[in-house]
């Protein structure tokens, strides 16, 4: 399977989805990682693996409309077979979400459909939470809301900082993202109507 790899920033989830490449762990290829901020090291870590890189800066560009036509147009030219979202912080229109349904995952930083959104680490810290950690799912309109394909939960302990609750969370998604996208290259993970399924079992 053809793998593009959309990114925003340190790319520590595109690294881990880069070795379990390597490894063979998944039947895929990363064609293309791109990148809608400049000099980013999730650039220095395509670079580093030979991966083709692009970044389409969404700050030249008038509308998100104007921005996502122009990602899309290139990420055509490598015809993947499916859309990885990793640390990508830009919202996408319904448009280029609708053209990628089914094909495209993303990971976010906590137990949804708790915390969409940003902040999600002190928000669960604020509120008290014993447990938190994060989600891949396939990308629908409703950010951070299509259906889920797998968790993991970390604990929460009484005096952690921010920063211990984001590595406890970065090294479960690390594990996470790579064998979801394995699934997905075997041809186990499958969205239809709205849900998830794994083997033809609804998740
Ligand atoms: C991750 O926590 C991911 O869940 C969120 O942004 C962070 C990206 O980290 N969407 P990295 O760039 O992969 O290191």
């Amino acid at each position: 399977k053809r793998i593009i790899v959309l990114v925003s920033g340190n790319g520590s989830n595109l690294q881990a989805i880069i070795n379990a490449c390597q490894n063979n762990l998944i039947n895929g290829k990363i064609v293309a990682v791109i990148s809608n901020k400049p000099d980013v090291y999730s650039l220095m870590r395509a670079k580093q693996a030979n991966i083709p890189s692009h970044v389409i800066n969404h700050k030249e560009f008038a509308t998100r409309e104007a921005f996502d036509h122009q990602l899309q147009l290139q990420i055509e030219q490598y015809q993947p077979d499916l859309i990885v979202l990793a640390g990508y912080m830009r919202i996408l229109t319904p448009h280029f979400v609708q053209h990628y349904s089914g094909k495209m995952l993303n990971i976010h930083p906590s137990l949804l459909p708790k915390y969409p959104g940003l902040n999600t680490h002190r928000r669960a810290m604020e509120a008290g939470d014993k447990e938190h950690g994060t989600t891949v799912h396939f990308v629908t309109d409703e950010l951070d809301g299509g259906p889920i394909i797998l968790q993991a939960k970390v604990p929460i302990f009484d005096n952690d900082e921010e920063q211990d609750i984001v590595e406890r969370v970065l090294a479960q998604e690390h594990q996470i993202y790579p064998l979801v996208i394995k699934w997905f290259c075997d041809d186990r993970l499958t969205m239809i109507n709205g849900r998830a399924y794994l083997d033809q079992t609804m998740i």
